[in-house]
């Protein structure tokens, strides 16, 4: 959904990945700058539309977001369509997390075409001392894959608007 009318482009952005890893609380920070340490698992879709500037011109994000659990989540085609970017999040403090992600590439490449923008995210970068996945295998995966890599934290801020920016910019 790349819509220009008149001088705004809508950007239509899909969060993805294994539920806990912080999908949630991504958007909440990068459109509210708000963080909650005891958010619920998604239910359903919600999504938040976020202002930018780019080179002089408005740019709305609009950032989708769904449950990580099967049972929570709602239409996948739906959830897909239009889409024009996409963030694969995992928590860098669970293997788990991070072995899903070609699962969830599979099903992103079963929904859009492969010009969409990808962004993988390391998620929960404060927690270092429990950290399980090594930055090097996140740059590793992302490279091929053909996919941006960034870490973040949610929680303290680190690299939220980076990571969201990133993606736009490559679109736009
Ligand atoms: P689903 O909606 O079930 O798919 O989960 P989600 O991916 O949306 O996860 P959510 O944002 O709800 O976060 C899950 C838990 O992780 C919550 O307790 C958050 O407070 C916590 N959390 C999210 N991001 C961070 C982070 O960057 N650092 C730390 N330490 N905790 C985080
Ligand atoms: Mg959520």
């Amino acid at each position: 959904m790349a819509e220009e009318s008149g001088e705004e482009y809508l950007f239509k952005i899909v969060l993805i990945g294994d539920s806990a890893v912080g999908k949630s609380n991504l958007l909440s920070r990068f459109a509210r700058d708000e963080f909650d340490h005891n958010s619920k698992a998604t239910i359903g879709v919600e999504f938040q539309t976020q202002v930018l500037e780019v080179d002089g011109k408005e740019v709305k994000a609009q950032v989708w977001d769904t449950a990580g659990q099967e049972r929570f989540r709602a239409v996948t085609s739906a959830y897909y369509r239009g889409a024009v970017g996409a963030l694969i999040v995992y928590d860098i403090t669970r293997r788990t997390t991070f072995d899903s992600v070609k699962r969830w590439l599979d099903e992103l490449n079963t929904h859009c075409d492969t010009a969409v923008t990808r962004m993988l995210v390391g998620n929960k970068r404060d927690l270092e001392s429990i950290r399980e996945v090594r930055t090097e295998e996140g740059t590793e995966l992302a490279e091929e894959e053909g996919m941006f890599f960034i870490e973040t934290s949610a929680l303290d801020s680190t690299n939220v608007s980076k990571a969201f920016e990133i993606v736009i910019r490559d679109i736009y």
